[in-house]
């Protein structure tokens, strides 16, 4: 059995990036509900457990809490910010309510190194962001390291392996937070780094050969990093007992099905079935303008598009998704976890209740970035790796209005030429998505001596960690100025070109 790290999460921003930290270190960790009951956490056998962070205070009634026994299970524990707030308020220590709070940068000097801040410097930089703060330490903890302003900056109980930090070790502001959690990792709880991409693709690959024995899969594949890896991985499981299925659905961007057949056919074979089914799309869509109905349109397509490829092969039992393990968080934090659902749970329109398939979702316990390690290992190219995520309803979610076979040329031109002036340029590695909007607005112009009367395009180009939070890209002039005069240009039926100066949030990435 593979060692695992339990986070409790109680709606930190940075629950995540505490997994993903602890993950890099080499262990293996996942993010439970913070209110999960002592029997149900010690049957899961944690290694160790994080009380993450979060925006609540444990000086106000009704914080949320956690099944005190687990301080008492013998498994070592480190409270993060809120978390370390919260086991000194459950053991009896002193909180004092923030009036001015630490927010940014602090020095802490650590005055117990003990097994938590091992090889540490005696004053270190940390990251801060906490209004309350811990006092009087309970009984049986001591007093570690604190800053000016803080008397508490963290504490230990070594007896008990229960530890607190007012700071956050997991973010980049605190230099040396890295190895702090490889301490509590490796120091406190004897951690046995036994977490590997390799290790994680036999793992994989043996559960798939298990879960489908002599049964046959069908994969949607949609051309972004999260279904190739999936294709490729169960492909290396399983090989042509998996088809792997594109669907053209009339939505997609230039050039995109040509690349996708080229890929899968001669650089990363695979059992692949590219579909035409522009009609069927089209079609389903004809008239609809609001987005969520498209969304549920495009959902419901793909799926007959399945059934009925599914029904050509000879019958197909599972279907295997790219879902990865921020989608399982969200969406279980959607159904009344902690954390702020910051959006809902995108996937194209959900999956009918009924579904005829049995799903498959190998990549469900991996982050993003472990998704990319994972392709990369699998010998998938860097350019499919790097690509930018593409929504699963493609450019019906980029024209606003409705969706029709002239408006998508429009838009598929100018998006061609968004990407075309960007991708060779310096600022591309910093844009997480960057693309054409159609808008449903014409304007007047003047083209030679003509007065013109036609459609408005938006540029969209943001940065963004994980698409949650995002903000605009400050392109250069020069490059806004050719992008623009390409499209007005080139592309027949656009006579302006705006771009988009909105952060998420309070705007989203798409349009819809
Ligand atoms: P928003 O617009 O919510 O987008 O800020 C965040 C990220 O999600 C992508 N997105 C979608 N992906 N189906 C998808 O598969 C969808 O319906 C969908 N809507 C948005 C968006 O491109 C961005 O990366």
């Amino acid at each position: 059995m593979r060692e695992f790290v339990a986070v409790l999460d109680f709606g930190s921003q940075y629950a995540q990036l505490i997994a993903r930290r602890i993950r890099e270190r080499g262990v293996y960790c996942e993010i439970l509900r913070h209110d999960i009951a002592k029997a149900e956490l010690k049957a899961l056998n944690p290694k160790a457990i994080v009380l993450s962070g979060g925006p609540a205070s444990v000086i106000e009634p009704d914080h949320p809490g956690i099944d005190q026994e687990i301080l008492d299970l013998g498994i070592p524990v480190l409270g993060i910010c809120y978390g370390m707030q919260l086991i000194a308020s459950i053991l009896g220590g002193k909180l004092e309510q923030g009036h001015s709070g630490e927010y940014g940068p602090a020095d802490i000097d650590i005055d117990i190194h003990g097994k938590l801040f091992k090889d540490l410097d005696k004053r270190i930089n940390v990251w801060m962001s906490h209004g309350d703060q811990v006092v009087v330490p309970p009984a049986g903890f001591e007093i570690l390291s604190r800053t000016g302003t803080c008397p508490i900056a963290a504490m230990g109980d070594f007896k008990r392996s229960l530890y607190g930090v007012q700071f956050h070790p997991e973010v980049v502001h605190t230099p040396q937070g890295m190895q702090i959690l490889e301490n509590f990792l490796y120091e406190v709880a004897s951690c046995s780094n036994d977490w590997s991409m390799s290790g994680y693709i036999n793992e994989s690959i043996a559960a798939i050969k298990n879960m489908v024995g002599n049964s046959r899969v069908i994969c949607g594949l949609s051309g972004g990093v999260d279904s190739s890896v999936t294709a490729a991985l169960i492909n290396k499981a399983i090989g042509a007992q998996m088809t792997a299925i594109f669907v053209d659905n009339g939505l997609l961007r230039s050039g995109e099905v040509e690349e996708i057949r080229h890929l899968f056919t001669n650089d990363y074979p695979l059992n692949l079935d590219i579909v035409d089914a522009r009609r069927d799309f089209l079609d389903n869509l004809k008239g609809v303008t609001d987005p969520e109905q498209k969304r549920k349109i495009i959902g419901k397509v793909f799926i007959d598009v399945f059934y009925k490829e599914a029904d050509r092969i000879g019958g197909a039992d599972f279907l295997a998704q790219g879902t990865l393990y921020p989608d399982v968080i969200e969406s279980i934090s959607a159904k009344g976890g902690p954390s702020a659902t910051i959006k809902s749970h995108h996937n194209v329109g959900g999956l009918p209740k009924d579904l005829k398939f049995i799903l498959i979702e190998p990549l469900k316990e991996l982050f993003k970035d472990e998704v990319r390690v994972l392709g990369k290992k699998l010998g998938l190219p860097d350019s499919l790796l790097s690509r930018q995520p593409f929504p699963g309803p493609g450019l019906a979610v980029r024209i606003l209005g409705e969706v029709t076979e002239e408006n998508l040329s429009i838009l598929r031109n100018a998006d061609k030429r968004v990407q075309e002036e960007l991708s060779n340029t310096d600022i591309y590695k910093d844009i997480w998505q960057a693309f054409a909007v159609l808008l449903p607005v014409k304007t007047v112009g003047v083209m030679g001596d003509e007065r013109t009367y036609a459609n408005v395009v938006a540029i969209r180009a943001v940065s963004s960690m994980d698409g949650m939070t995002a903000d605009w890209v400050k392109i250069p002039y020069d490059i806004l100025s050719r992008i623009s005069s390409r499209i007005i240009n080139e592309v027949k039926g656009v006579n302006r070109v705006v771009y988009d100066i909105s952060s998420k949030p309070p705007s989203t990435i798409e349009w819809e």
